[in-house]
């Protein structure tokens, strides 16, 4: 099992009547050990997706300017059958569709009554290169397109890890996609698909499903570090004995950072069970409650809650750590 380098630093954070301040108690211990990093590791989310449109080459080329470790992609699959970097099932919130293509759209009931969206498994890559997916966030990035999955590899490799997310597989396999398999194709066609098959490309794989998850570990045979999101919606995995039933199938969990705090020894029951910690989504716009910013946040779950990795949109404020300087 492979140790961390760093040491580990345990972070009080206390308030007082009329603000909250961070005190910064550092304590040097010797690290615990966990498969996957080698230190405390930052995953830029959608890139770095609070200073450029997310999912677009240019978050992805910030993101690893700004010291990402690793770039998150979540995956959506195109009606051909190409795997893209998308966060959403559909195409109008992050991009033109509506004015491109005003028919294409599908009405979805939602409470009270009906919705257009434009889901991406209706539309052919040709069809979805057309999509202005910058100008939505702003006007300098107007004509920014969807990548593709195999774009962002190129756009990536040499230059950090790969953290992919299978969005929606249950979805995708009603539209006659196997998306598990499409994901593990990509990556035999990158020559990734084996751990440490370019050390300065680590690929960690995470989803939402069990199932999905137990069908890469067990089915399909992938060797690469599996990591499993958490949070309400799956709330029933969350128990000393649910992560070890975990630890099955996947290397590591991935909690939602709220969702984490209320909980906090999930930490302990994960790293008892052999398991990363990588919780998400730290950004500057929902800063949790009582944290002075980002960064102290970001600490706060790194070096008390002692959580190995983190998921953000701003890999700049990722609280670098040396032995005598934090900044
Ligand atoms: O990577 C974490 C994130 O994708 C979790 O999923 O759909 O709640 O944003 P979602």
């Amino acid at each position: 099992m492979e140790r961390f380098n760093l040491t580990r630093m345990s972070w009080s954070v206390v308030t007082s009547t009329s603000s909250f301040f961070v005190l910064l108690a550092i304590v040097f211990v010797p690290t615990q050990a966990f498969a996957q990093y080698t230190k405390k590791t930052v995953v830029a989310y959608r890139g770095a997706s609070e200073s450029a449109p997310e999912h677009t080459l240019e978050a992805y080329r910030l993101a690893i300017e700004q010291g990402a470790d690793f770039v998150g992609q979540d995956l959506q699959i195109t009606k051909d059958g190409v795997l893209v970097c998308l966060h959403d099932l559909t195409l109008e919130r992050t991009t033109n569709v509506e004015e491109i293509f005003p028919d294409r759209y599908r009405e979805v009931s939602r409470a009270g009554g009906t919705e257009r969206q434009w889901f991406v498994y209706d539309f052919k890559l040709e069809e979805i290169k057309q999509l202005d997916a910058g100008s939505w966030f702003h006007e300098r990035f107007a004509g920014a397109l969807i990548p593709t999955w195999r774009e962002a590899i190129q756009a990536i490799r040499g230059k950090a890890g790969l953290f992919p997310e299978i969005k929606t597989p249950e979805v995708y396999g009603l539209h006659g996609f196997d998306m598990e398999r499409l994901v593990l194709t990509e990556l035999e066609r990158n020559d990734l698909d084996q751990p440490g098959a370019d050390p300065r490309t680590p690929v960690v794989i995470q989803a939402f499903s069990a199932e999905s998850l137990q069908k890469m570990a067990l089915e399909l045979k992938v060797a690469l570090p599996l990591v499993m999101l958490l949070g309400e919606r799956n709330s029933q995995w969350v128990s000393p004995a649910g992560l070890q039933q975990v630890k099955e199938f996947a290397r590591g969990i991935s909690p939602e950072k709220n969702f984490l705090m209320a909980n906090p020894a999930i930490v302990e029951w994960a790293h008892n069970a052999d398991l990363t910690v990588t919780p998400y989504l730290f950004q500057s716009s929902a800063v949790g409650k009582g944290f002075l910013n980002l960064r102290v946040e970001m600490a706060y779950y790194l070096y008390t809650l002692d959580v190995d990795a983190l998921l953000t949109n701003s890999p700049d404020q990722f609280p670098s750590y040396s032995p005598s300087s934090i900044r």
